[in-house]
């Protein structure tokens, strides 16, 4: 299969002289010192210019989903107008087109995640589809009565539920390690769980609730040291930071597109190759065979023996732009910018009377979650609606977590790097209104 980049395929097939998505960069081209220029890259997200209920929009809730670049929809946009066609299955020029197309945004995607091959690249719906696809696949064939997963208490549902149902499946036991009081993982505690019964570990990379950045560099050589693969939840760390997963030295790692200025529907499963390879398919169908009779099927190679059916062409186009796009403006830029913003909000939200933060990491993402005094953090998200402002507030889809904290809901304000820091006040000026509305 090609190994051109997503973009490559697109300048060819589309034509010469058509602008291809990421190709060109974003709005800057500074150096890996130079700050942001954010004024810049908000012309790249039309949406952003909006109003909502009469004010300008202030997105806070990237971390449920960030919102898209020009260049991401363009890509999407020219694929389906002028290159659509199903991959793999033919051999006419818009097949032939879409197949480099999407193979190309594969490889694309091995190259963020400096994995060793393409074959180590799945295509999925997204980090809840790429679990899945663990658990039912590596979980099955490796977990019996007796056996352990281990993961944290700070995970999200869909860390936790797939393996609760491979557990019942097959008598295995879930185990979750604790969590401090400033939202850190309990790391002697996540240790002493670590026992000859532990067979798989399942950890987020960053906490979607609190923003909690997991040592898990260390907690991948403390398994391995044990002989116990890992897999690494990095929905909420890859638009925040550089990950390698040959760095990591981690056996599986997830990650969705629509959190990193992707479309949705889109995501990705890194495997080890070695465990790939002997791990059985985990849906049946169309494209992940090599031959089929009534009697018996002989399954594709990989990757393509994880994605059965019709993939998602547009959206790993998508996903390709994106990644040119964050990989044009810097990680490190990035994580720069909005670890400013999170410090300015750190110190706004924390001088506001009644106002408690949820999660103190000394090590977090660009994620504030909190509770005010008297307040439900619904009616929070209410008043700040109608000023315009978008946060997320109830359990995040981590309910454990907020048991551990004993609430049943938080307000969380996630930061991207399209936000500012004028919007950061706004969020504070929004705040003060919330209380001032009750009392
Ligand atoms: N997992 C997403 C969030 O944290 C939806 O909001």
């Amino acid at each position: 299969m090609s190994s051109a980049m997503s973009s490559v395929a697109l300048a060819r097939t589309a034509g010469a002289g058509t602008p291809v998505a990421g190709a060109s960069g974003p709005a800057t081209a500074a150096s890996a010192a130079d700050p942001l220029d954010v004024e810049r890259i908000r012309a790249d997200f039309p949406i952003l210019s909006r109003q909502i209920n009469g004010r300008p929009l202030v997105y806070l809730d990237s971390a449920a989903s960030a919102q898209c670049p020009t260049v991401v929809l363009q890509a999407v946009d020219r694929y389906r107008t002028a290159l659509h066609a199903n991959v793999h299955r033919g051999v006419h020029s818009l097949s032939q087109w879409a197949t480099e197309a999407y193979e190309g945004a594969r490889e694309r995607v091995r190259r963020f995640l400096n994995a060793r091959s393409t074959r180590e690249i799945i295509f999925v719906r997204g980090t809840t589809e790429a679990i899945n696809l663990v658990a039912n696949s590596y979980g099955r064939g490796h977990l019996a009565s007796g056996d352990e997963v281990l993961i944290t208490q700070l995970e999200h549902h869909a860390n936790i539920v797939p393996w609760q149902l491979v557990c019942a499946a097959t008598g295995a036991r879930l185990r979750a390690a604790p969590v401090l009081d400033n939202g850190e993982l309990d790391l002697a505690g996540f240790e002493a769980l670590l026992t000859p019964r532990t067979r798989l570990v399942a950890v987020a990379h960053v906490s979607n609730a609190l923003g909690t950045i997991l040592p898990v560099a260390r907690l991948v050589q403390l398994a391995h040291a044990r002989g116990i693969p890992v897999l690494l939840d990095g929905a909420q760390a890859v638009p925040h930071a550089a990950v390698d997963v040959q760095a990591l030295d981690c056996d599986f790692y997830a990650f969705s597109g629509h959190k990193l200025y992707g479309p949705t529907g889109i995501g990705v499963l890194y495997g080890r190759e070695s465990l790939l390879a002997a791990m059985p398919p985990w849906q049946g169908g169309g494209d992940m065979i090599l031959s089929v009779s009534i009697e018996h099927t002989t399954f594709n190679e990989l990757p393509w023996k994880f994605e059965a059916g019709t993939p998602d062409i547009s959206g790993a186009i998508g996903l390709a732009a994106a990644l040119d796009y964050v990989d044009s403006l810097g990680m490190k830029r990035i994580a720069a910018h909005e670890h400013t913003l999170l410090e300015l909000a750190t110190a706004r939200l924390s001088a506001l009377p009644g106002l408690r933060l949820i999660g103190t990491a000394a090590d977090k993402a660009a994620v504030l979650s909190f509770t005010m005094d008297g307040i439900h953090p619904h009616d929070i998200g209410t008043i700040l609606d109608s000023e315009g402002i978008a946060i997320r507030t109830g359990h995040h889809c981590a309910m454990p977590v907020m048991q551990r904290f004993g609430l049943p809901a938080t307000a969380r304000a996630s930061f991207a790097l399209y936000n500012r820091a004028d919007e950061v006040e706004r969020l504070a000026a929004g705040l003060v209104k919330v209380r001032e509305v009750f009392g």
